[in-house]
């Protein structure tokens, strides 16, 4: 219903990959397909209550003329009330070729559009955070920018996303990071950091990791596989265990994300 709300699809990383056809994106308004003369596409809910509901008509002719029959699409319809879009659901949805993704309004999507969808393509409903947002377009936004950096040639460096939070090898936070002053505001990088030995920094790098992944996403690191812990990383988390939680947290360099990092890097990951 706001086209308009999608146009930031035209800038920075995925407004590049689209320059450089490793992606192209269509957006469309929902109201081309309403009949009545008001262009209306909603309507009160059945058994009562607040709000509106989309109707179905609009949207089952929207989808009709948008996914061929025979096409490959998979339907994405953003909700609160769908499963987590997370890292690895980004990278299955970028390796299906053509997604349609279902901006909502008011209450929803009447229910029968999906299960009428789903006799023709997969449809996914995913919710980007246990939020309630006015409309799929800002879930739409992040769906497609955390996805369209997984295709190859979008990132600048591929190796950002061997080293990154939530990477499929290593589903953990990342460590904090630094760049150029030394000393700004009266803090100081890490010395490790300075060091320029890089089984150092690298030993610096992961304890970092998994401090503030104990402190903020404690859910994160019971699900790690306890063999892809390293002696290393079971003596950091045996020191975290034994430790206050708090105090950990405050004594972890960087822990903090006001710690001075730039709002964007280079490769505008
Ligand atoms: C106000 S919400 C509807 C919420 C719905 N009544 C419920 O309680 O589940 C309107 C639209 O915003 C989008 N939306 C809201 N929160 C979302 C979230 N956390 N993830 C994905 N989409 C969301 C969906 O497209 C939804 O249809």
């Amino acid at each position: 219903m706001f086209p308009d709300y999608l146009a930031p699809l035209e800038l920075s990383l995925v407004g590049r990959a689209r320059q450089a056809g490793i992606l192209a994106v269509g957006v469309h308004d929902l109201r081309d397909w309403a009949t009545d003369v008001h262009r209306s596409v909603d309507d009160t809910p059945y058994g009562g209550g607040a709000g509106m509901v989309m109707r179905p008509e609009p949207w089952g002719a929207a989808l009709d003329s948008l996914v061929g029959a025979g096409s490959p699409a998979t339907l994405v319809m953003p909700s609160p009330a769908g499963t987590p879009f997370t890292q690895p659901v980004a990278h299955e949805l970028a390796g299906r070729g053509h997604l349609v993704i279902a901006c909502g309004r008011y209450e929803g999507i009447d229910a029968r559009v999906m299960t009428d969808a789903a006799r023709q393509m997969p449809v996914l409903e995913l919710s980007v955070g246990d939020v309630v947002l006015a409309g799929g377009e800002a879930a739409a936004l992040v769906i497609v920018e955390a996805t369209a950096r997984l295709l190859p040639g979008v990132l600048g460096n591929p190796d950002s996303l061997r080293e990154e939070s939530h990477a499929l090898s290593d589903p953990v936070l990342e460590y904090p990071v630094y760049t150029r002053p030394p000393v700004w505001r009266g803090l100081a990088v890490p010395d490790e950091l300075l060091s320029g030995h890089h089984t150092r920094i690298a030993a610096w790098r992961r304890a970092q990791a998994l401090v503030r992944t104990a402190a903020r996403r404690p859910d994160l690191l019971a699900a790690l596989d306890p063999a892809t812990l390293s002696p290393a990383d079971r003596a950091t988390l045996a020191a975290l265990a034994a430790a206050e939680p708090a105090a950990e947290v405050a004594a972890a360099p960087g822990a903090d994300a006001a710690d001075g990092t730039p709002d964007e890097p280079a490769d505008d990951r």
